[in-house]
């Protein structure tokens, strides 16, 4: 597996910690209920949540992912939902990336039809190339090209979720 870096570890952290200040500000004594999407944003979830510095509470949801493919197939599944209602809850979705936007535009749906105070999505990555109609993201870590990623949570068939950084997969050629 050949890969290129695309974001170093320290730019990951220092940008996880404006983030996690931003949010810190906004949702000052709005107690917060932040969604992480699994699997890939478990990462991002656990460092952002070290960096916040209001009480909040966190759930997590499971969606089904790409398999080994790099291609959507549109087809959003959910493998768990989550545990505690949101009614009145000021929720904030933690998501690793935006790519074609299908899982996000889903999972938005899915629980803004359970009547939360709020409703917002910080996610780590943006591929805004490839959903360029709308923008869904409301906190941003980073906008990258539209070139399939990996590390810092996110994986290629269920491998390199443990790299520290950000890397473009290139995938072998034979
Ligand atoms: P979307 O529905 O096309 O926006 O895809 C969102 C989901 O697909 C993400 O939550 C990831 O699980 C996965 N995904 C999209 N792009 C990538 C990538 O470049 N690397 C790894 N996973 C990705």
């Amino acid at each position: 597996m050949k890969r290129r870096v695309l974001i170093e570890e320290k730019t990951l952290q220092n940008r996880v910690k404006e983030l996690a200040k931003q949010i810190s500000e906004d949702y000052k004594d709005k107690n917060p209920l932040l969604v992480g999407v699994l699997k890939g944003a478990f990462v991002f979830m656990a460092d952002i949540i070290r960096e916040i510095t209001i009480p909040h509470t966190l759930d997590f949801m499971a969606v089904s992912s790409y398999g080994a493919s790099t291609t959507t197939s549109g087809v959003v599944r959910i493998l768990k939902d989550l545990d505690a209602p949101l009614f009145n809850r000021h929720v904030l979705i933690v998501e690793d990336i935006v790519d074609s936007g299908l899982t996000l535009r889903y999972i938005m749906r899915l629980l803004a039809a359970r009547s939360p105070a709020s409703l917002k999505v910080c996610a780590l990555l943006d591929k805004t190339e490839a959903h360029q109609s709308m923008d869904l993201v409301d906190y941003r870590g980073f906008e990258i090209p539209n070139q399939f990623v990996i590390g810092y949570g996110l994986d290629y068939d269920q491998y390199y979720r443990n790299l520290p950084y950000i890397a473009v997969f290139e995938e072998k050629v034979p």
